[in-house]
């Protein structure tokens, strides 16, 4: 086993803090390898014969199947635990009992589940590794490192990187757990400037503004946002309405930052690049992220996804021990799925 193996077979991936940059990009660099496979050029069977046990207890689209589609591209297959009313978990049984047993099913689990620390309650009685998919307001490590993945890819386009890079986060930055794991993921680098704008209820827990103090980072805080920002990215948010006591007090802020073409010439620059962790609430009332921007070459919405399938499928890989496998496993692509160019 290489050294680098070492670092993550059998581990858990609970929480971007076990991270540092080097880790970082080795995942980055297996993420690259797993291109070919995702776009169908060429096929791996390397976890021929893994299960994975995808447990989803709060909804969640490109989360589930992409954690799904990656272990499925590695030739694993994939059992589906959809909603907490369809699990034992809704007739009292414990995250511990539930994990002893699934684990029993399973060689690595993904799962999310609505409540802060749960992951790792669960990964406590888990005989194989568990990624968490998302704990409540708290973390959602791998949704942050496909997110990381893409600004390097973006910065790359533009000439710059992550060091020195100017971000803005917009939106629901109390409870968005993408925007917590990014942050803390973002203070491993150098110089970075966050400019976080939110509604003062909204605003960064302290934890996460102290990671990024700590690490000697450039820190705006606002309830506005005004003027124009020089921001490489702006990173715009969903206010997480089932996180808040009632809805009446989650519509207060729907629909307070909003972003279209008109408000991203506004304040934004030529170069600045728009990520969101999706889904975009597209109701009118809130509408954060305008149809308008659809077309736009900086909308990185949508790479951001993509991207998402060859992270899951290098923290697989990595986690599986797999990561020096895939082309000895290589098999040939039979079919040709025309692809339109939308
Ligand atoms: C995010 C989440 O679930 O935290 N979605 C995702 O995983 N891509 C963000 C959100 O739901 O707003």
């Amino acid at each position: 086993m290489s050294a680098s193996t070492s670092k993550f077979a059998g581990n858990h991936i609970l929480s971007v803090n076990q991270f540092n940059r080097d880790a970082i990009e080795y995942i980055f660099h297996i993420a690259n390898q797993m291109q070919p496979y995702a776009q169908r050029q060429k096929r791996t069977e390397v976890l021929r014969g893994a299960i994975l046990g995808n447990l989803f207890f709060e909804p969640s689209t490109r989360t589930r199947v992409s954690f799904g589609t990656a272990f499925n591209l590695l030739g694993g297959e994939v059992r589906e635990t959809v909603g907490m009313s369809n699990s034992a978990l809704a007739k009292g049984e414990s995250l511990y009992d539930t994990a002893r047993v699934l684990s029993g099913y399973s060689d690595i689990i993904a799962m999310r589940h609505p409540q802060a620390g749960s992951v790792a309650e669960f990964a406590a009685g888990s005989r194989v590794p568990v990624l968490n998919g998302g704990d409540g307001a708290n973390e959602h490590p791998t949704q942050a490192l496909l997110d990381l993945y893409t600004i390097e890819k973006e910065c790359h386009a533009h000439g710059s990187s992550i060091d020195g890079l100017n971000i803005a986060m917009i939106g629901d930055l109390k409870y968005g757990r993408t925007v917590h794991s990014l942050c803390k993921l973002l203070s491993l680098y150098k110089n970075v400037h966050f400019t976080l704008i939110s509604p003062t209820e909204l605003a960064m827990p302290e934890s996460i503004l102290t990671a990024i103090t700590n690490g000697g980072h450039q820190l705006t805080v606002t309830d506005q946002l005004s003027g124009s920002l020089d921001a490489d990215i702006c990173y715009q948010t969903r206010i997480q309405e089932e996180r808040f006591t009632s809805q009446s007090e989650a519509d207060k802020f729907r629909g307070k930052f909003r972003l279209d073409q008109q408000i991203y010439t506004k304040h934004f620059q030529s170069k600045t690049v728009i990520m969101h962790p999706l889904p975009r609430d597209s109701r009118a009332e809130a509408n954060e992220l305008d149809n308008d921007l659809n077309q736009h070459p900086n909308l990185a919405i949508f790479r951001q996804t993509d991207n998402g399938v060859l992270v899951r499928m290098a923290l697989f890989a990595l986690s599986l021990g797999v990561e020096n496998l895939l082309q000895q496993h290589e098999k040939p692509v039979l079919w040709h799925t025309p692809k339109s160019t939308l």
